[in-house]
């Protein structure tokens, strides 16, 4: 079963236990989670977290079926290299994660490591987790959520074509003050007729 997609400068991997390392020193940052509606998280909190969804991809891998979630950790690909390794530099991750009660429908997440942001990455991340939701997981619908202040992402998710769905407004009290939260969502009949956004950027 394939575990790994690439674009021309990111690979998209199957995350394992061997990624959580970096994926919680990423969380653990009070900067990237200056938007987010949790942490800055102790690794183990992101431990916690992460790996029932990652032990769910593994058992799914093994039985050779489609996980309920989907969690990637981006990289670099490898310079001068065919890009299946996971030697390449650690940007982020990024997730499908499979809705409680609507069979198809998932909560998209992503966070590029601080040190990575304002290069594109973020935005290809979401691409990806479009294109993947629609074409290989059976996706009908992605919700996506953000704090009303989190303009990158803001830009994103509408730049990705997600549908604004609403306001929640002071749904945070935060930091001595309040901030919205936006609402969108992204259904499988939004997107143009033909072959799915973005397909020619992953393989
Ligand atoms: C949000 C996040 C994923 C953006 O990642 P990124 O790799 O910097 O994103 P990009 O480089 O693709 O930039 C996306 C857009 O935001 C803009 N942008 C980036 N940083 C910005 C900033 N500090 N202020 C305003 N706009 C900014 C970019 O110019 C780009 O706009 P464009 O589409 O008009 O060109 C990243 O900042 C992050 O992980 N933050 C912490 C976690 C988080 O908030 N995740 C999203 C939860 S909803």
């Amino acid at each position: 079963m394939k575990t790994a997609w690439r674009s021309d400068r990111l690979v998209y991997s199957f995350c394992t236990r061997a990624d959580l390392p970096a994926i919680a020193a990423m969380l653990a940052k009070t900067a990237v989670c200056e938007w987010l509606f949790f942490g800055p998280n102790p690794p183990e909190v992101t431990h916690a977290y992460f790996e029932p969804l990652i032990d769910g991809m593994a058992e799914a891998q093994a039985g050779g079926t489609a996980p309920e979630s989907y969690v990637f950790t981006v990289r670099t690909r490898p310079s001068g290299g065919t890009g299946k390794g996971r030697e390449g530099a650690f940007i982020g991750q990024c997730a499908l994660v499979a809705d409680d009660f609507s069979e198809g429908a998932y909560l998209i997440g992503y966070q590029t490591d601080d040190a990575q942001w304002g290069k594109g990455y973020g935005t290809e991340m979401c691409r990806f987790l479009v294109w993947f939701a629609f074409t290989m997981a059976g996706a009908y619908r992605l919700n996506g959520d953000c704090a009303a202040g989190n303009i990158p992402s803001v830009k994103i998710m509408e730049g990705c074509g997600f549908v604004p769905e609403g306001r929640q407004r002071k749904y945070w009290h935060v930091r001595g003050g309040y901030h919205d939260r936006l609402l969108y969502g992204l259904l499988a009949e939004d997107l143009p007729a033909g072959p799915a956004p973005w397909q020619e950027l992953f393989s």
